[in-house]
Formats: structure tokens, C-alpha cells, sequence
């Protein structure tokens, strides 16, 4: 099973100039509980803006690039979304994350199940969002959190489920 994991802003923002648009310790620590142990799939882009470029850890980790020649310490390259969906297939009693960013949502979503939203009640500049799920028929939301604050940010856990899938 494929799930997305991602924290979006009001209008489904989720990243500016290569770097996330918040920082909520409560969301790294859910992001984290979530997907310790369990293979991760990200774009190379969203590799590159994690601190040092470095993997996850405690996480399988497999980065999307077009570039054949593309290869980091700790990381699994693969080369199409096909690939990455092959991958899930191959291990149907897992739990596999699309963990980012715009491009790789978008491409992944159609074979996602689940979706884990952070939403984040709080209208930022971005140029990275992630689909819609509200004004996707294809989605339904099936949970919401209370709402938290983290220093005047307001924000909930969202898990919306796919209608096809
Ligand atoms: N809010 C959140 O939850 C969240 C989570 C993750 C990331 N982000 C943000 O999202 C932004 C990055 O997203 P992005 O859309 O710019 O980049 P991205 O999706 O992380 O990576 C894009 C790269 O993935 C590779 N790729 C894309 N489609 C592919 C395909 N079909 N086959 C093989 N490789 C493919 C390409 O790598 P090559 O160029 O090497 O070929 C492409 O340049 C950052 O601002 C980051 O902070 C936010």
C-alpha cells in the first residue's frame, strides 16, 4: 500500500525556493513516528533540501531522478514512477510513503491509497503545492484532528482516503 505523507498550507502550499514552508517540532515527530522503519520514496529535489542532503534515518530510502548517473551514500536511485510503483508492489503487506515533493506527489497520487495531511491554517507564499484533495471527487476525508497550535500556528492531522484504490 502506497500512502502520502506531506504538510500543506490553506491553499496546498507546501514548499518555497527548495525549502519547506514551516517547521512544527509536532509534525516532525508524527512524520517521524510514521514512517520510522518503512521505506520512504522522494524526488531527488526533495533529497537535496534535507540537512546536508542527507537520507531519513532508520528509513529505506529511494529517491526519483531522470539522471542514470545520480547516486548518494544511503540512498536507493530508481528512474520512473513506474519503478517506484513496481517496488510497492513487491511488498503488498507494506506500507510504502510518497514522502515529497510537488512533482513526485503529483505523479505518485493516482497509485496512493492514503493521504496524511498536516494542514496548517496559515496562507504563505509557495511555489511547490501539493494536489488539491478537496476538490478532488477522486479523495474523501475520513479524519481530522483537534486543532494545535505551535507559537500561533494553527494546525490539524488529516487522513484522507482514496475512492478508487
Ligand atoms: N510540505 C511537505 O510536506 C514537503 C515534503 C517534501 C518536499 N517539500 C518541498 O517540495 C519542494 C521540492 O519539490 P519539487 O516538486 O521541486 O521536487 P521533487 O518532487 O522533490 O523532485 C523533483 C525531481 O524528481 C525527479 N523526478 C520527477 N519525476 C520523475 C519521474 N517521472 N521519473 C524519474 N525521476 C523523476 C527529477 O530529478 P532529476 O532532476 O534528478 O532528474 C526531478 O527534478 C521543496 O520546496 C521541498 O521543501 C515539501
Amino acid at each position: 500500500m502506497i500512502t502520502a505523507i506531506a504538510a500543506v498550507t490553506r491553499n496546498w502550499g507546501i514548499g518555497k525556493d527548495g525549502d519547506l514552508l514551516f517547521h512544527i517540532p509536532e509534525d516532525k515527530k508524527f512524520f517521524r513516528r510514521t514512517t520510522i522503519n518503512h521505506t520512504v520514496i522522494m524526488g531527488r529535489k526533495t533529497l537535496e533540501s534535507l540537512p546536508n542532503g542527507k537520507p531519513f534515518k532508520d528509513r529505506s530510502n529511494v529517491v526519483l531522478s531522470r539522471n542514470t548517473a545520480f547516486a548518494t551514500e544511503g540512498v536507493t536511485v530508481i528512474g520512473s514512477i513506474d519503478e517506484a510503483v513496481r517496488l510497492a508492489e513487491e511488498k503488498p503487506d507494506e506500507e510504502i510513503f510518497v514522502v515529497g515533493g510537488g512533482e513526485i506527489y503529483r505523479a505518485m497520487l493516482p497509485y496512493c491509497q492514503k493521504a496524511l495531511i498536516t494542514k496548517i491554517d496559515a496562507e504563505t507564499e509557495a511555489d511547490t503545492f501539493f494536489p488539491n484533495l478537496d476538490e478532488d471527487l477522486g479523495w474523501t476525508l475520513s479524519e481530522q484532528s483537534e486543532e494545535y497550535d505551535f507559537e500561533g500556528t494553527k494546525y490539524s492531522f488529516c487522513t484522507y482516503i482514496s475512492v478508487h484504490k
